[in-house]
């Protein structure tokens, strides 16, 4: 098949994960007889400084004429200053308002070599396997803001709309996993947490064989450490997705695991890790790209349906994680092209080629 990809490495490690997930899906393209056709654009801060805007036009529109947008991650030290008018964190969240991206799966999966990285006790990750869906475009990341000298306000604002559709994904997802959707809010303050659960209650008598269950997001944080083998799916709005997937990185080992797709309606998505920019190692060759890898193999599985080869990188990281020397966040000293190197090594072993792919 062809495809076209818009590959946006960003800032800090940004280029040095995107470099190695396009170097993996290039192979993948080449065993498996597909055209993929690879466009560069600037987001972020690096976009800030070389056009005076976070997301440029030209970038926007590559991203909304392609099949798929590849991203590294944007930020750092330099366009961190609170007073500053445009930020690169901004261009992101033009990016997935424009894609319409409103969905954002997360998925945690431990592997048990990774796990001895975790400072959770090993019985309590044996069987951890959960699909966050976090709510992409909606509440406080995009609601009104207001600043004058002794106050400032972010206003957070869902429709029933915004509600419905992110819950239908997570619903759906429940349905082809293990039947079990939690859905997590603060039923107990916020308004907008009210109006998401008596949405959740009416959405699951469309999904009867899906069990529904709520935790208010305060209690939700400990339950994911104290026992993370215990859910499925969890469904929850923008911010607090946010941090609790960076919180369920811990039960992985590192933060450089866990990949992201943000989808829409269509088959275009949006693929990063869920990772920042990392500036303290930034250009030194020490990110774990295995992050932005598994991203890769999300954007095959989602936008390209390629299913095969998506299950052939996961299963190549895999390989990795199992045998190979890894980066520092792992213990291990290899660099970012090193582990790279290794998962492509690990493709070709499992003789991975256009039959498997078209089977
Ligand atoms: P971060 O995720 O960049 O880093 C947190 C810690 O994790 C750091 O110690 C870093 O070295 C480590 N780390 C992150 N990714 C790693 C990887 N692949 N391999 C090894 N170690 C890794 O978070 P932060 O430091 O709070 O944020 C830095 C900048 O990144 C900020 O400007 C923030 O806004 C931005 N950010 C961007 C995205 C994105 O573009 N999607 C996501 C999160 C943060
Ligand atoms: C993430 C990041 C972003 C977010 C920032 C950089 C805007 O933390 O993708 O998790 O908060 O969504
Ligand atoms: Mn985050």
């Amino acid at each position: 098949m062809k495809a076209s990809i818009a590959l946006l490495p960003g800032d800090g490690i940004g280029p040095e994960v995107t470099d190695a997930a396009a170097t993996v899906l290039c192979a993948v393209a080449a065993a498996a007889g597909h055209q993929f056709h690879f466009s560069e654009g600037a987001i972020g801060g690096c976009a800030i400084d070389a056009f005076g805007s976070a997301l440029p036009d030209s970038t926007r529109d590559a991203c909304l004429a392609a099949d798929a947008v590849l991203l590294g991650a944007v930020g750092g030290p330099k366009w961190s200053d609170p007073k500053a008018s445009v930020r690169p964190e901004q261009g992101l969240l033009q990016l997935r308002s424009a894609m319409g991206v409103y969905a954002n799966l997360r998925p945690v999966r431990v592997h048990p070599r990774a796990a001895e990285f975790s400072p959770v006790k090993a019985d309590r990750l044996a069987g951890v396997d959960l699909m966050f869906v976090r709510e992409l475009t909606g509440g406080s990341y995009f609601g009104k803001r207001q600043r004058d000298a002794d106050s400032a306000s972010d206003q957070c604002r869902y429709t029933v709309i915004e509600i419905e559709r992110v819950l239908r994904r997570g619903f759906e997802l429940a349905r082809s996993r293990r039947g079990h959707l939690t859905s997590i809010d603060k039923a107990n303050v916020l308004e907008t947490s009210r109006l998401w659960r008596e949405t959740a209650i009416r959405i699951a008598n469309e999904y009867p064989d899906v069990c529904l269950e709520h935790q208010l997001v305060d209690s939700m944080a400990m339950l994911l450490i104290s026992r993370p083998s215990a859910y499925d799916v969890l469904v929850t709005e923008n911010l607090f997705g946010d941090i609790l997937t960076d919180e369920a990185a811990v039960l992985a080992g590192s933060l450089g695991l866990l990949p992201s797709a943000s989808l829409g309606d269509g088959k275009r998505g949006l693929y990063e890790p869920i990772h920042g920019s990392a500036p303290d190692i930034a250009g030194k060759q020490w990110a774990n790209p295995l992050g932005s890898i598994l991203s890769a193999a999300l954007m095959l599985r989602h936008s390209l349906g390629l299913e095969a080869e998506a299950a052939a990188i996961e299963s190549a990281v895999s390989t990795v994680l199992d045998r190979c020397e890894l980066t520092r966040d792992l213990g291990g000293d290899a660099s970012t092209s090193q582990i790279t190197d290794e998962v492509l090594e690990a493709l070709r072993d499992a003789h991975f080629d256009s039959r498997q792919a078209a089977a």
